[in-house]
């Protein structure tokens, strides 16, 4: 496993450029299995969730060709021979359970892995379940496994979402487009990549309106043809490295960076002192005194302060002058950053959905480790402060969601190293 080490206390100065949306590819790349038509996707970041779900279609009989070094993925289920998402690539990532709605909708059939709990949180698949069966699917658990039937297709149908859950928004809208008749999504996520999926399945040939809303509706058609969809910019990667000068001091430009993709996080970060100004390549920000103001955080589904910005936003606060409160509303444990920045010096007292943060002037280099994606980027912006060299164990769990990120920092001016197979 590899680790990072980082020496704190050297001001950053340069650009960074924000790669494509995780969380968008992974659901882009599953619709191409509602047609057997080729999809090709651009603008998609290389990393290793996404060989993960290559993996799981390719074991689908889907192709999935990277091009131009990964930027670029050739899809393809013409070939599809499988409905069977298997547990020993589920487990390694939830996201596979977004191969559920579109098998439905494609083969009228799907036998899908629950993906066990993870580091964050149980992760059921209730809301999933529910709305697949109000377009008709019968669903039951069997060894560990969702056995899914349509077997005379999926019918439209209005589909009120208990909580508006991202993964279940998309397993819906994805069956939905090949289901006869009108569904409606009530109480629908309303995240960037609910839109960024709709935009693509609406260049396949879907009827859909209303997304980015809390209510979409879809016309189903009988077949979706192929199409070329460019991944939004990742809101989640650069919200991570909008932090980097608040903690570490200078001045950072993120390329591609477009302020409505983070509102609410800007919002936050100018109400803690922090300068952010759209330019014409992207979003310049700087610390606008010697340390950031504390704030109080509550995370919410979009357009609310995003869960996986707590982690990042919580090592920001260590520094910063006062107390602040941060909420985790969405996942039931998602504080595990907190331990390993109070050995970094940080004051932290959580108390079940609530950490309490008193801001200190400086943290101090600590060997600590990464437990989950979000909490281990974390662990690397605070090092960008703290004194000393940190070492950051087990950072397979960062190359999930984060393309190359010591080079990213690196480029301006953090000194931080990667070391293999430590
Ligand atoms: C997506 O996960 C993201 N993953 C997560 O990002 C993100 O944290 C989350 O949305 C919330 O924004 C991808 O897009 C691949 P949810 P998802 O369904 O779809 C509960 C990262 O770091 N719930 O909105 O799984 C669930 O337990 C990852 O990139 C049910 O109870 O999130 C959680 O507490 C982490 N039953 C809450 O809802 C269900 O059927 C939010 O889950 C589904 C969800």
């Amino acid at each position: 496993m590899d680790s990072i080490y980082v020496t704190g206390g050297r001001p950053l100065k340069g650009q960074i450029h924000i790669a494509g949306a995780k969380n968008a590819a992974l659901t882009l790349m599953p619709a191409t299995l509602l047609s057997d038509e080729p999809l090709t996707l651009t603008n998609a970041p290389r990393l290793s969730d996404i060989r993960t779900m290559s993996v799981l279609l390719q074991s689908l009989g889907a192709e999935v060709q990277p091009l131009q070094g990964g930027q670029v993925l050739a899809l393809s289920s013409h070939g599809l021979n499988s409905t069977r998402a298997d547990y020993e690539i589920v487990r390694k990532m939830r996201a596979s359970n977004l191969v559920l709605g579109p098998l439905l909708a494609r083969e009228g059939h799907a036998v899908v892995s629950l993906p066990g709990g993870c580091a964050i949180g149980a992760r059921p698949m209730d809301i999933h379940i529910t709305a697949l069966e109000a377009l008709g699917a019968k669903i039951e658990l069997k060894d560990g496994y969702l056995h899914a039937d349509a077997p005379k297709g999926l019918k439209g149908a209005v589909v009120p979402l208990r909580f508006a859950s991202v993964g279940a928004t998309e397993n819906l809208l994805m069956a939905a487009t090949l289901a006869k008749g009108t569904t409606v999504i009530e109480n629908a996520a309303r995240e960037p990549e609910i839109v960024d999926l709709a935009a693509c399945l609406v260049a396949m040939g879907a009827q859909i309106s209303g997304a980015g809303t809390s209510r979409i509706e879809v016309q189903g058609v009988d077949r979706l043809h192929g199409a070329t969809h460019r991944v939004v910019t990742d809101r989640i990667e650069l919200g991570t490295y909008m932090l980097a000068p608040v903690i570490a001091g200078g001045e950072v430009e993120c390329l591609g960076g477009r302020r409505d993709l983070v509102a609410s996080f800007a919002d936050k970060l100018e109400e803690a002192g922090v300068d952010i100004v759209q330019t014409a390549a992207g979003l310049l920000v700087r610390r606008n005194g010697e340390r950031p103001r504390a704030v109080d955080v509550v995370t919410e589904p979009y357009p609310g302060f995003p869960t996986d910005l707590q982690a990042q936003m919580m090592a920001m606060l260590c520094t910063a002058e006062g107390t602040s409160v941060l909420e985790e509303r969405i996942f039931e444990n998602r504080f595990m950053h907190a331990p390993e920045l109070i050995r970094m010096g940080a004051q932290i007292e959580v108390h079940g959905g609530h950490a309490t943060v008193h801001g200190v002037k400086r943290l101090r280099a600590a060997p600590v480790m990464a437990t989950d994606l979000r909490a281990s980027v974390s662990l690397i912006l605070a090092a960008l402060a703290a004194e000393g060299e940190t070492h950051v164990s087990r950072v397979y769990h960062l190359d999930r969601g984060y393309e190359h990120v010591e080079d990213k920092l690196g480029a301006v001016g953090a000194a931080i190293e990667r070391v293999k197979g430590e």
